[in-house]
């Protein structure tokens, strides 16, 4: 029999690629989505594909009796001014809805569940590379709620024997990224770019973040599904990885790269710097490598090439 997968947030960006991941690896898919944010035309067919809220009393009776073996969890409330504007908001849609799906996944029998955590917020303003250890500076309630949320799998570890992964992700960018949305600055440009308008640079353009393809993300949970884990410590880094590539990347380095990727001319602005945005962020992922066996595969120019690609075609 296939094993059975659920993966939270499959409409969404990253979630819809997990989803195609877990097909691609042979397994029986369901997608649970609120559609709050996602597109169900990003469900991948062969999925299941139910419209639940994961906070419902639907969604934790789909977990406790849907036999699901593991769960990658990628529902959330994504936006960090979101949670700046309406924290109890972003609390209830990271943890509560989190505390809804762990009682389902325990009381049905989940054995791993695979968090999408970030990098970017967990550690907050310190000098990069990131390592898992690296102390945890959070500094939005969006990031306080992915931390406390890997706290939380930590619990379920000790008290049920649940085996949970946290996969703190870089600066995820590829196709099926909301271009509209304020956090995806590769589809941000890609879509001025195709309809021939100025990128606009905040700042200086010195400010830097890792760059991780897509695809890249959807098979660490696949590796995360699977790997022989270490050994529980009581910490909230014993079972978390970084999935970045470690290389930092201007902002101005990636307006040129992107323009190089389209192949067309436009113009580059500069406004006025954001308040409370990192001035640099990049993940060293040698422990994703050592134990998940996972290593980023496709280079920034190669993505964005298909980023690009895919705004195009998605476009018309
Ligand atoms: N995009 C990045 O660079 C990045 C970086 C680090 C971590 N992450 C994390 O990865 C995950 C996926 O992010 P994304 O960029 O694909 O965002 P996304 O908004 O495209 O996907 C999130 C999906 O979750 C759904 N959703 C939200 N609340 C829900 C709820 N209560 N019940 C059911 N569905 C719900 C939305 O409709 C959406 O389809 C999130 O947990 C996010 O915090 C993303």
């Amino acid at each position: 029999m296939k094993r059975r997968v659920l993966v939270t947030g499959g409409a969404g960006f990253i979630g819809s690629h997990v989803a195609d991941a877990y097909l691609a690896a042979g397994c029986d898919v369901t997608v649970i989505d609120n559609l709050s944010h996602g597109r169900p035309q990003n469900v991948p067919k062969a999925a299941e594909f139910r419209q639940l809220d994961v906070g419902s009393e639907e969604a934790r009776a789909l977990v406790s009796g849907g036999g699901f073996e593991v769960i990658s969890h990628l529902a959330a409330q994504v936006d960090v001014r979101v949670s700046v504007s309406d924290p109890i908001f972003d609390a209830e849609e990271n943890l509560l809805a989190l505390l809804n799906l762990l009682e389902g996944a325990r009381a049905g029998g989940t054995r791993r569940l695979v968090f999408s955590s970030s990098g970017g917020v967990v550690y907050g303003e310190r000098k990069p590379p990131h390592v898992e250890t690296t102390p945890k500076l959070p500094v939005s309630p969006y990031g306080v709620s992915k931390l406390a949320a890997e706290y939380y799998l930590v619990c379920y570890g000790q008290l049920y024997g649940l085996e949970a992964v946290a996969l703190r992700y870089a600066n995820v960018y590829g196709p099926r990224q909301d271009p509209h949305g304020e956090a995806g600055v590769v589809a941000i440009f890609g879509n001025r770019l195709r309809t021939g308008k100025p990128l606009t640079i905040y700042g200086d353009g010195s400010q830097t973040r890792d760059y991780v393809y897509v695809a890249d993300v959807a098979r660490a949970n696949v590796l995360a599904a699977d790997a022989t884990l270490p050994a529980p410590d009581g910490t909230v880094d014993a079972r978390a990885f970084n999935i970045g590539t470690g290389v930092e990347t201007s902002v101005t380095a990636l307006a040129e790269a992107m323009i190089a990727a389209a192949g067309v001319e436009v113009s580059v602005d500069h406004a006025a710097a954001r308040a409370g945005e990192l001035l640099a962020s990049a993940l060293t992922a040698a422990k994703a490598e050592r134990i998940l066996g996972w290593t980023p595969q496709v280079s920034l120019a190669e993505g964005l090439r298909h980023t690009y690609d895919w705004l195009r075609g998605d476009a018309a």
